[in-house]
């Protein structure tokens, strides 16, 4: 009854952990892409091409639903993924749907047309490569109209968080904040959309003000696998015991893991 988590490398943790807490008695098989990490950098074929691979290491691992907690694959190979590649018996969601289904006030799985919502002025902080995508916009104009959103590239953010150099990264956000405000100086809300950013949090809150409502993923999404998994019991996988896998060197990963998460985690070769 397993399912696996997918990510490019540490960031899908803060993922992990809120659905854990959520689903305590589901057994959740981690995979971080260590060694192609970061993919906020790479482009969309390469993103696929990584993405399918992981996945299929899930599934082997028996976890026949997989959630890509990686806001990158996310935004740049699910689509491609759900259309032609994944098989009927398997299921892959990603992250941007649940926030987006926060954002615009709408219950799980409410396909109904368009509409106006309350919020109007919405702040994206992502990778380059979530940025170029669109997605974000993509999934939001199914939903809502009239919401402006002005999406910030947070280059280099994500490899100062994986180096543990708090101080790069706090003046990165500050950084990137600025630039976005710049451009949209009163956002209703923002959304910090990538993995890794939760991390950061209380320095994105300092810097956008209290006026500003951030939503972070990892609750979201722990809250909608729940729904997901009541409506479809039947993805529950073959596998049995939680793990984590690495592609990356398992002592290097598991050390960076367990600073991460401020628990011991063990990680195996992929
Ligand atoms: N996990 C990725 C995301 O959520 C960020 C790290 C990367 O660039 O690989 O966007």
């Amino acid at each position: 009854m397993a399912v696996g988590i997918f990510d490019s490398g540490l960031g899908g943790l803060t993922v992990l952990d809120a659905v854990s807490r959520r689903l305590p008695d589901i057994p959740f098989v981690y995979f971080g892409d260590n060694a192609h990490a970061p993919y906020g950098v790479r482009d969309a074929d390469d993103i696929f091409a990584l993405t399918t691979r992981g996945v299929e290491r899930l599934w082997a691992a028996g976890c026949d639903l997989v959630i890509l907690a990686c806001n990158t694959s996310s935004a740049a190979a699910l689509r491609r993924m759900q259309e032609s590649w994944v098989p009927r018996d398997k299921r892959v969601l990603g992250v941007f749907v649940p926030l987006i289904e926060a954002l615009t006030e709408r219950q799980w799985g409410d396909n109904s047309a368009p509409r106006e919502v309350a919020v109007r002025h919405v702040a994206l902080f992502a990778t380059p490569a979530t940025v170029a995508s669109r997605a974000f916009q993509r999934e939001l104009a199914f939903r809502a109209v009239g919401v402006d959103v002005e999406a910030q590239p947070c280059g280099g953010l994500v490899d100062a968080i994986e180096a543990g150099d708090e101080i790069l990264a706090e003046a990165l956000v500050r950084g990137h904040v600025e630039a976005l405000l710049r451009r949209m100086p009163h956002p209703q809300a923002a959304i910090l959309g990538c993995t890794h950013y939760p991390l950061m949090e209380r320095t994105f809150r300092q810097a956008l003000g209290p006026e500003v409502s951030v939503y972070s993923q990892a609750k979201l999404v722990a809250e909608s696998l729940a729904h997901y998994l009541d409506r479809h019991p039947d993805m529950l996988g073959s596998g049995t015991a939680p793990g984590f896998l690495t592609t990356g060197d398992p002592t290097r990963v598991s050390d960076k893991a367990t600073q991460f998460l401020r628990r011991a985690i063990a990680f195996q070769a992929a």
